[in-house]
């Protein structure tokens, strides 16, 4: 399953436009510095990407009729977030990627200080874009927006998993641990998407818990499918460099269980992820093929 048979242009092409737009310099004032930070911002962020996250927040807001333009905002706003981590996930300091999204990552073409603020720009940027008004048109609205991704985005969320994930490298660790660690650095992020289309459509709780019981089994899955991806995929196929996690000995599902072990344990977890969408029957097809999509992936 390709992602071009799956996800909708239409979708993909607004959610491009709109980082590109997000990601425009301020014409004034001329500065070299400020002309590098953007482009180091933009060298990343705009360099393909499944687009994964910001996509999962339209179909979710898709099925409450909440505007296109304010669920493709605030899913942007996930994606500058997302696109921060990877930067830094790739630093020498962390992971010591050289290859991202089928490129040199951002410390390799411009240098590891460029790196740090770039991700730290991205970072901070997802904040305002949520905070403006464009976003949504209550304020309260974007105030939930804006706490829940600092709280999926923090140390409560990717960043304490990615710590987690560091301090496990030299250890065996078992089951619990890996799932903890998995749903925190991966799964937070990818959960907070989904409730975002319940959050812009003032949702009530059965909705937003349905919405967050798909995302953490999707969310769980897609680590899993990264960490097979790692073991038997390419980087022709992933963009990224693979054999990563046997070099640094990160503990991963496919470590404890096996290949086939973590195959089954990701399919388990989609059928999982596709019931908990029956509340939202006839409309959940197209998350639901995203589930699928998640399961089969080849990068
Ligand atoms: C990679 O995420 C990092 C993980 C959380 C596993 P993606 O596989 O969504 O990366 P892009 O955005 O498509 O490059
Ligand atoms: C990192 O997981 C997840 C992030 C929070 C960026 P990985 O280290 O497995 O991601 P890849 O394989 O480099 O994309
Ligand atoms: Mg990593
Ligand atoms: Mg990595
Ligand atoms: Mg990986």
């Amino acid at each position: 399953m390709t992602q071009s048979n799956v996800f909708d242009t239409e979708i993909l092409t607004a959610i491009e436009q709109q980082l590109d737009h997000l990601l425009t310099r301020p014409a004034q004032p001329a500065a070299a510095g400020l002309e590098r930070i953007y482009a180091a911002m933009r060298y990343s962020a705009l360099a393909g990407g499944k687009r994964l996250r910001p996509y999962l927040t339209v179909l979710a807001a898709d099925l409450f009729d909440v505007p296109r333009s304010q669920s493709i905002r605030a899913g942007s706003a996930i994606e500058l977030i997302h696109c921060y981590s990877l930067i830094h996930d790739d630093l020498p300091a962390m992971d010591d990627s050289d290859l991202r999204r089928g490129r040199a990552t951002s410390h390799i073409e411009f240098d590891d200080a460029t790196a740090v603020l770039a991700g730290d720009a991205l970072l901070t940027e997802a904040f305002a874009v949520l905070a403006d008004a464009a976003t949504h048109p209550v304020p309260e609205v974007r105030t939930i927006l804006v706490s829940q991704l600092a709280m999926a985005a923090g140390p409560m969320g990717m960043v304490g998993g990615q710590m987690m994930d560091i301090m496990a490298e030299t250890g065996m660790a078992a089951a619990e641990d890996i799932a903890l660690i998995q749903s925190l650095k991966t799964g937070a992020l990818i959960a907070v998407s989904c409730r975002f289309g319940a959050y812009l459509a003032q949702a009530g709780q059965p909705e937003t818990d349905a919405l967050q019981r798909f995302a953490a089994d999707i969310g769980l899955a897609f680590q899993i499918t990264d960490d097979l991806l790692d073991v038997s995929g390419s980087a022709a196929q992933t963009g990224k460099p693979t054999g990563q996690d046997a070099m640094n000995s990160k503990p991963t599902f496919v470590d404890l269980l096996g290949e086939t072990g973590a195959r089954e344990k990701a399919a388990t977890l989609i059928e999982d992820a596709k019931q908990a969408l029956a509340v939202f029957s006839p409309r959940q097809e197209p998350l639901a093929r995203i589930a699928d999509f998640i399961l089969s992936r080849q990068s």
